[in-house]
């Protein structure tokens, strides 16, 4: 062993180079020390002059900054980052080489640092991808056992001639260091029908793991975000709050560790938060080839001084902006077939809902499963069938050409349901393939669902799951819309492709091995728009919505429930993406029956559209619904697009209130909700926010029924933006599930039109 002149606890630590990664209002700051290690300086606000922040004494003298990324060995021991180098050794000291800037456009920059380690020829990039407008930083890391030409400074000492194995690998570790002692963590828990309830708790000391090993799902058990509030409980329009999210379709883990930073012999108090996001679960050790590569998942972090609204804003811009597809496109309202009909269709069943939905004023049919596969094979039920994507002539004997042509006639678009990664034990598929399912060949295989999932780490099978979809979309270039689905997650962990020493490969390889075919299809199938669905709500992360133009948020359609979901998905993603469908009474998950404007009303917040047969509803009813989807005509480009501010949670109170601001259009949509009815209860002022004091409005509610008297007591009048703001409007919901939706137009827009 050698000793070398530092000591490992340095009276002081001499920043030679600050590397500032800045948005519009927030900063990472990095800083390259003597030692040429890495740290993290500041994340929070912008710093006015990072280099005076750091030597004024605020980051005290003697304090030991946490490392940008710290590697297990060396005088770290909670290591986000470890390795089995070719020696078999398991230290890794990363050492800073190089940064560079670059400018990808008016409103992002892409920082690239590499750092490698100080013996062996590991390259580690850490790679921000700063977006401006949007206060969000995008963080990955690429991690590459480097071939010997590419030493640099001929630092290496040991040149691998072999792989090394990844245990630790985030795609970044943000660390807070002496911040406050009052941190806040909310976390979005929930699992099939329950997706995104909201908790929110204290951080204490200790290490707290939210995570999902399901290997096909990403956000069941916990949606892979979260929130956290430095000062205090969060607040919707107030106080510092940082937000992450891991844009990845598979299993996933946060570490949230709290303690005192490491070697505080002084008598300071220090404390240091860090938190790292990775795809690294159980059984994931990655090896890397001599000049091999891995790019781990984007981990999406968000900064906002202004409380949970801004995060949601600024993650709603973000992703309409970078991470979805068609992100300014409103959606078409749909009638997906599933809770109408079942496996139990034929042509007249679907045709007459087509019809249904032609004169409510819908736009597009999606037939759900059970349209395919031939002869013993049928899906009639969820025991046969998946994977045998060729249609059910006995069900539909003039195949998807004449039901194509049928939804045309009446001015409608045709979509389909598919769940291309799957397979019933009962398929020529599985006749034909049976070593394409993911399973341990000398272990009985596990069914769930009836079925298997099929093993996308294995090209043959990305594809043969690319031509499943894309021979369809090729023979009818009329369908419009694909709801892409996945009702299962791993078990009897194990596949037939991979060599016997990378099983452990399939987590990773599984989720790259997918985006490749969305890629392809993508590519090849620009104009068809696809709905991510996997049980409901199980596929709902920024690496999924890249790839598609909305997600299907719970199967569960009861609108009481679906108004808790909304909300909390509401934080992260944007309305636009989120499939919210009117669907029967009494409903089929919960059993409750609830008034259809409510129901109507809680799904005009997101992409309106329907999970029913229209022929099942009274007569009555459907006047109704045709105004209910002409009013949302009249505003879905203003919840498609427009900034979303909440203004009354239904975790704190027996409403839940919120709104869209169109502010280049001047137009507020208000959608308030009743959830509970008692006598004596206080309906407090809506008070609204983000419009223009200087600018009057006019108030008025839309989606009532026919005679039926406004909820909103200053509707038809003209109100100031400042009397809006600060005292607000008067609702009357005076009934469990009573409902209002208003509007807001700045009088200058009304004279424009
Ligand atoms: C899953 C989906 C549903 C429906 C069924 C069909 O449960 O979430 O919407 O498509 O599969 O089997």
């Amino acid at each position: 062993m050698k000793l070398n002149d530092k000591t490992l606890y340095a009276p002081e630590y001499n920043i030679e180079t600050l590397i500032n990664i800045e948005t519009n209002t927030a900063a990472l700051v990095l800083g390259v020390c003597q030692d040429s290690s890495l740290v993290t300086c500041h994340f929070g606000a912008k710093l006015d002059n990072p280099r005076s922040y750091i030597s004024s004494g605020i980051i005290a003298k003697g304090e030991e900054l946490p490392k940008a990324i710290s590697a297990f060995g060396g005088s770290e021991h909670n290591a986000i980052f470890r390795v089995t180098h070719v020696d078999k050794t398991l230290a890794t000291e990363l050492i800073y080489l190089s940064h560079l800037t670059a400018e990808i456009d008016e409103n992002r920059t892409e920082t690239v640092i590499e750092l490698r380690d100080k013996i062996h020829n590991i390259s580690v990039a850490l790679h921000f991808l700063a977006c401006k407008a949007e206060d969000i930083f995008e963080c990955w890391t690429v991690i590459t056992n480097k071939l010997a030409k590419n030493n640099v400074n001929n630092l290496a000492k040991n040149n691998e001639a072999d792989s090394i194995t990844l245990h630790n690998y985030a795609s970044f570790e943000l660390a807070l260091s002496n911040l406050t002692a009052d941190y806040y963590l909310t976390s979005f828990f929930g699992l099939w029908e329950r997706e995104a309830s909201m908790q929110e708790e204290k951080l204490c000391f200790g290490k707290k793991t939210l995570e999902n090993n399901y290997g096909t799902w990403s956000s069941f058990g916990f949606n892979p975000a979260f929130i956290l509030s430095t000062e205090g409980k969060s607040h919707e329009d107030f106080g510092e709050v940082i937000s992450g999210a891991y844009a990845w379709t598979g299993s996933w883990k946060m570490d949230f560790n709290y303690n005192f930073n490491k070697l505080a012999h002084d008598r300071e108090q220090r404390q240091l938060l860090t938190i790292s996001a990775s795809n690294q679960v159980i059984a994931a050790d990655y090896q890397l080839a001599l000049g091999e590569s891995l790019t781990t998942p984007k981990f999406i972090l968000n900064y906002s001084s202004q409380g949970t609204g801004q995060i949601s804003r600024n993650f709603h811009r973000w992703c309409r902006q970078y991470s979805l597809r068609d992100g300014d496109t409103p959606r078409p309202i749909v009638l997906n077939s599933w809770e109408g009909a079942y496996f139990d269709f034929n042509e007249t069943v679907l045709v007459n809902m087509m019809d249904g939905l032609a004169k409510m004023g819908g736009e597009l049919f999606v037939l759900d499963d059970g349209w395919f596969g031939v002869n013993e094979f049928a899906r009639d039920s969820i025991y046969s069938g998946l994977g045998d994507w060729q249609v059910n002539n006995t069900k539909l004997p003039n195949g998807l050409g004449f039901l194509i042509e049928q939804a045309k006639q009446r001015g409608l678009g045709f979509g389909l349901w598919f769940e291309p990664e799957m397979v019933s034990p009962h398929s020529q598929l599985f006749k034909q393939h049976p070593d394409w399912v993911i399973q341990q060949t000398d272990r009985d295989n596990i069914l769930y669902r009836q079925q298997l999932v099929l093993d996308l780490s294995n090209p043959a099978v990305q594809a043969h799951v690319y031509q499943s979809v894309a021979t369809v979309l090729a023979q009818y270039p009329d369908i419009a819309y694909i709801k892409w689905d996945c009702n299962r997650s791993f078990t009897n962990f194990g596949s037939q492709h991979l060599t016997k020493d990378k099983q452990s490969h399939l987590w990773y390889d599984y989720v790259q091995g997918l985006y490749s075919v969305y890629q392809r299809i993508e590519q090849n199938f620009p104009k068809v728009i696809l709905q991510v669905c996997a049980s409901g709500g199980g596929r709902i992360d920024f690496g999924a919505l890249k790839h598609h133009h909305e997600f299907w948020a719970s199967d569960n359609t009861d609108a009481l429930q679906r108004v808790f979901i909304q909300w909390g998905l509401s934080h992260l993603y944007p309305a636009i993406a989120c499939a919210n469908h009117v669907s029967i009474c009494p409903n089929h998950q919960t059993g409750r029956s609830l008034p259809l404007k409510f129901r109507f009303d809680v799904a005009m917040s997101g992409r309106l559209g329907l999970e029913l047969n229209l022929s099942d509803l009274p007569e009555k009813s459907l006047q109704f619904v045709q105004g209910a989807v002409k009013s949302y005509k009249s505003i879905r480009h203003i919840v498609a697009t427009g900034d979303l501010y909440r203004l009354l949670s239904p975790y704190k109170s027996d409403y839940a209130i919120l709104s869209y601001l169109a502010a280049k259009e001047g137009v507020l949509i208000l959608f308030a909700y009743k959830l509970k009815h008692l006598l004596g209860q206080l309906m407090p002022m809506v008070k609204l926010k983000g419009i223009d004091a200087a600018k009057t409005y006019l108030v008025k509610e839309i989606n009532l029924h026919e005679q039926q008297q406004p909820h909103c007591r200053q509707n038809g009048m003209l109100m100031t933006g400042s009397d809006l703001l600060t005292r607000g409007v008067r609702l009357t919901l005076t009934e469990e599930y009573d409902s209002a939706v208003i509007t807001f137009t700045e009088q200058n827009q009304l004279t424009k039109n």
